[in-house]
């Protein structure tokens, strides 16, 4: 292509430094430099050509330099044809700094430019090949552009403003499980205006809730922190720092301690059996067995209940209720107060997720959240003046026995870090009662085993009894209560697994995709209690493929009385009954539909026909 080049020819074995690569051989740059470091360099006309060459070169070293640069910084993909160009010339460059600057001019020519365009160049042609590296160059880093110029992991490309909220259904964790299908096990969303990175398995949950704990332990702001938790007062969604500890350390030595959790052992029994006299009666009408629609009414009022006693002291509502007045008059309306704030607590509202939204509240949910925040205020400032009165009253000899007494005594408490006050403790009472309400789940050869058929089975004997814990662990796996964890915020920008995370950074992990994972489970999609027989798996927060609780410092901190009750009353319900489906209902029709909320439920009902397997006596 000599005949092109606006140059005059090279001399015979003359470097002409913008002849294409294949004229020349490696040892040629090398002889150049020889000439040019022995002074023995060309003078005159040669002189300025090749300054003409290396003001084009010096251009692309330039356009090289800062392309190879931000392909480094920015992670280019291989794919990404301008930065590649960036780096093939870049890499020269590194070279170009390190050694002869002729030399390595030539070099830089002769590997970069020679190979991408073999010919000399007209200015014209330097101009056009440059401003084409350039827009390579742009499309090239515009996708990482786009990403805030971070490594971040792979995910769906973000509409503008909604971001990918167009793929997220009525049911965000089974939506989340589809695209981690897609993007893997670390992917990243964004949700309206902010990054949400989803954890979907083992690796991923040790990553975000065990090795890098103390950065992922904040948690989001939400609406319905502010307007349904007293303004992030309560437990779940305080911000990390010394309020957050200080409640987590109540919460040990205080409200879950193991004396505390065994001193209301008789309050989970009452109920239970209270529960089970209810159905023993529906069950038994003029027909013998009758078909009951075993329901969370019944579920939740046991759970009720046994929190409404153990947290306030006294069951508000049902059979024997000390008190059915104040703000909240019928049991009902409790319950359906309890669900709103359930609900909304696992909403994704678009406010909390489009900022400059929020005012227009498009869901109507901030609205809701105001109303039953205002109606759980009433209720609790009607309890905590019925405490305050029987304090008064009693005087001295006032004991604390419910968990609110425990928390009007530490409201007072002068040594305590930071003062919990009224407002702590009506915040912290929510997080206990709406915590405990939704522990509700569905051997009985091993419980006549162990229990026997002529009395009730009991707390102790739950450690005796691995089928049932085996049950539990099973519906923990497939119905994970809270399947997306409580979401937590990176409070610092962070490095998981080679990807850019930053701070503000919602995190999710996905316990509905691990606990279907085949890799982890064989035949996950069955129900096989079996598979925890002699198994060492836990729920205690150790062992990543099965955390109903969560894991790390934020993990539940209720998890022992939860659990605790779950056992009792699953136990008790299989120990004190035949359960089947009703006539002409296979187990392929049973519904296991799910509506989301902060805990996840059943759509509808569990219709199941009951029968007593105990003598009468017991369900008297
Ligand atoms: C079956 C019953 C329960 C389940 C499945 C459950 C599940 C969870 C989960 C998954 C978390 C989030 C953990 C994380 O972010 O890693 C959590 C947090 C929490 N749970 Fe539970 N929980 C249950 C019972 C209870 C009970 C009985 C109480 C209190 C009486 C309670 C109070 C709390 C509180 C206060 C938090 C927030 C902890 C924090 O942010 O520091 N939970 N729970």
């Amino acid at each position: 292509m000599q005949g092109s080049c606006p140059e005059p020819p090279c001399p015979p074995k003359m470097s002409c430094w913008s002849n294409p690569m294949a004229r020349r051989s490696p040892g040629d740059g090398r002889a150049d430099l020889a000439r040019v470091t022995t002074g023995r360099s060309p003078g005159g006309e040669e002189l300025r050509r090749r300054r003409v060459e290396l003001g084009r070169c010096r251009a692309w070293q330039t356009l090289g330099t800062g392309g190879a640069e931000l392909g480094r910084r920015r992670g280019v993909p291989r794919a990404s044809g301008g930065a590649n160009l960036g780096r093939a010339v870049g890499a020269k460059l590194v070279r170009w700094a390190s050694g002869s600057y002729q030399y390595d001019v030539e070099l830089c020519i002769n590997a970069s430019l020679g190979r991408l365009l073999p010919m000399e160049l007209s200015p014209f042609a330097t101009f056009l090949a440059m401003a084409l590296t350039a827009t390579f160059l742009l499309l090239g880093l515009k996708a990482r552009f786009r990403r805030g110029g971070y490594n971040l992991p792979p995910g769906p490309r973000p509409w503008p403003v909604i971001g990918n909220f167009n793929l997220i259904g009525e049911l965000p964790h089974r939506s989340i499980h589809e695209l981690s299908r897609r993007y893997g096990e670390l992917m990243h969303l964004r949700f309206g205006s902010f990054p949400v990175v989803v954890g979907s398995s083992v690796a991923m949950a040790k990553l975000f809730l065990k090795t890098h704990d103390v950065v992922f332990i904040d948690r989001p702001r939400t609406a319905s922190g502010k307007h349904t938790t007293y303004n992030y007062a309560d437990i779940t969604w305080a911000p990390y720092g010394a309020y957050w500890r200080q409640a987590r350390r109540i919460c040990i030595t205080e409200l879950f301690s193991v004396r505390r959790i065994a001193s209301f052992e008789h309050i989970r029994a009452d109920e239970v059996h209270a529960l089970v006299r209810g159905l023993f009666v529906a069950s038994t009408g003029r027909r013998r067995v009758a078909a009951v629609h075993l329901n969370r009414d019944h579920l939740s009022t046991l759970n009720m209940n046994v929190i409404t006693r153990m947290v306030l002291g006294k069951r508000f509502f049902g059979e024997g209720a000390d008190a059915a007045e104040g703000p909240v008059a019928s049991r009902a309306e409790f319950k359906s107060m309890l669900d709103e704030l359930l609900v909304l607590n696992g909403v994704l509202s678009v406010g909390d997720w489009i900022p400059w939204l929020d005012w227009m509240d498009l869901q109507g949910y901030v609205r809701r959240m105001k109303k039953v925040g205002k109606i759980f205020d009433e209720f609790m400032e009607y309890v905590l003046d019925e405490n305050t009165e029987r304090r008064q009253r009693e005087g001295e000899g006032f004991v604390a026995r419910d968990m609110v007494d425990v928390l009007m005594e530490l409201a007072d408490d002068p040594t305590l870090e930071i003062q919990l006050g009224r407002v702590g403790v009506k915040a912290f009472t929510q997080d206990l009662i709406a915590g405990g309400t939704e522990s509700s789940s569905p051997a009985t050869e091993e419980l006549d085993r162990v229990v026997g058929g002529d009395r009730w089975v009991n707390e102790k004997d739950i450690p005796h009894l691995p089928y049932v814990e085996a049950i539990i662990k099973e519906t923990m796996r497939m119905h994970p209560i809270v399947p997306l964890l409580i979401p937590r915020v990176a409070r610092e920008d962070a490095v998981v697994c080679g990807y850019d995370i930053r701070k503000g950074t919602r995190v999710f992990i996905n316990m509905w995709t691990i606990g279907r994972d085949p890799e982890l489970w064989d035949s996950p999609e069955e129900f096989t209690p079996e598979r925890f027989l002699g198994s060492k798996i836990d729920v205690k927060g150790q062992d990543f493929e099965l955390l109903p609780f969560g894991s790390g410092r934020r993990m539940c901190p209720g998890y022992s009385l939860g659990l605790k009750a779950i056992q009792l009353s699953l136990a008790t319900l299989l120990h004190g009954f035949t359960w089947r489906l009703p006539e002409g209902m296979t187990k392929e029709e049973l519904s296991m539909e799910e509506v989301f909320g902060l805990s996840t439920t059943r759509k509808y009902p569990l219709e199941v026909v009951v029968e007593p397997r105990l003598p009468a006596h017991l369900y008297k």
